[in-house]
């Protein structure tokens, strides 16, 4: 099994949910709470909205949690008005670049080619990929199909690879009430890995998205290397005990 190899990563995703005060305070609090904990099998990362991500580094410097952004642009430079600059993010101290998040394909028309682009632009900037990938179907054999496409069109033809993180999130487990059943995420995160395996991609990590929260990691932790978190980290408290968990299930494993 890939997972016991890699490091445990959890990742938040603000979206566009918490105003300045409350995604700083968040942060105060998380990263008060992350000075106890001492363990360097971890990695986090936080993806705050853009506007917030400059004060969000300097708030992190020193921090168990690396900064990302929810979206970048194609292009590195030049005249694209209102893009995010995946050279200047990493400039600033950027770590992570989310690319092609359901919400991203659904609302603003993104599709397989430009997220492709995305994956290279984030690779030539030194930016780590967060690819999304998940299906919109709710039947079984028509799921794997879209995810076997979804993760080839993404990624046959990167070339400058260095890191890769897949976020696994069925389209119809985002902003619901339960996550996709532990059944189903392990099927499909060992069909990711198997997919990542046949495209002689090494270093990468799969993480699961959609409702994520307490009491999940136990029963994907053999096939997934971590959680990609939304609304069910909104309360620090329950950030914090969500990460130590996760932490005792990694280290059993081992
Ligand atoms: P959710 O969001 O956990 O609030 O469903 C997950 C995501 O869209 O990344």
């Amino acid at each position: 099994m890939g997972s016991s190899a890699s490091k445990l990563l959890i990742g938040v995703n603000l979206k566009m949910y918490m105003n300045r005060e409350q995604t700083l305070s968040w942060l105060d609090a998380a990263v008060t709470e992350l000075q106890n904990i001492k363990d360097n099998n971890i990695e986090l990362f936080l993806l705050p909205s853009p506007p917030l991500i400059s004060e969000c580094l300097e708030r992190t410097s020193g921090s168990l949690f690396a900064i990302g952004a929810q979206n970048i642009s194609e292009y590195d430079s030049g005249a694209f008005t209102g893009e995010i600059s995946p050279q200047l993010l990493t400039q600033m101290g950027c770590e992570y670049a989310l690319v092609g998040h359901h919400e991203r394909r659904a609302l603003f028309g993104e599709n397989d080619d430009v997220i492709s682009q995305k994956i290279a632009a984030s690779s030539r900037n030194n930016l780590i990929p967060i690819v999304c990938i998940g299906e919109l179907s709710t039947e079984e054999k028509e799921a794997q199909t879209e995810v076997r496409i979804q993760i080839t069109t993404a990624l046959e033809e990167q070339k400058h690879l260095k890191k890769l993180v897949i976020a696994y999130e069925p389209t119809w487990a985002i902003g619901a009430e339960q996550p996709a059943s532990s059944e189903h995420i392990n099927r499909m995160c060992s069909l990711i890995r198997t997919e990542l395996e046949e495209l002689k991609i090494k270093n990468f990590q799969i993480i699961y998205g959609g409702s994520a929260g307490e009491g999940l990691f136990e029963m994907i932790s053999q096939t997934c290397d971590g959680l990609f978190l939304g609304r069910r980290s909104h309360d620090p408290q329950t950030f914090i005990s969500i990460v130590q968990e996760c932490i005792s299930i990694k280290a059993a494993n081992q």
